[in-house]
């Protein structure tokens, strides 16, 4: 596995992008619209990893929730698995809690989370690419 990505809820994404552009200097800044997660998404090109900010486009965002209640700050880590299916059973195996099941991301990717009580509180996200 490697870190794929790591997720950072913000309040307002314009003003988040600016920051982080000119603190870490980064060039690379794509913007994604995830209707069906009510929320949009800049995605900062790093060397070999990438830092998604996110914020709710809807009341009804989950990530809306989580500003309200914990604030700004680390949402989730993504974790890059070739084979996401077989890691998910190998992990049900020992016991691990997951949200969902596998299921399609953006970019054709495929998705699911691991539930943070099974991480010792961190929202993990298992992602696997389409084959190049
Ligand atoms: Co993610």
């Amino acid at each position: 596995m490697r870190i794929d990505h790591v997720a950072i809820a913000v309040n307002n994404l314009d003003e988040a992008v600016k920051e982080y552009r000119n603190a870490l200097g980064v060039k690379e800044v794509e913007f994604e619209t995830v209707e069906a997660e009510g929320v949009r998404v800049a995605i900062l090109h790093l060397n070999n990893s990438r830092i998604e900010l996110m914020e709710p486009t809807k009341d009804t965002s989950p990530i809306k929730k989580f500003l309200d209640t914990r604030g700004e700050g680390l949402h989730h880590i993504a974790l890059e698995t070739e084979s996401i299916e077989g890691e998910v059973d190998r992990m049900k195996g020992t016991g691990v809690r997951f949200l969902g099941d596998v299921r399609a991301g953006s970019r054709g990717t495929k998705i699911t989370f691991i539930h943070p009580k099974s991480l010792h509180g961190v929202l993990t996200e298992l992602c696997s690419h389409p084959k190049k």
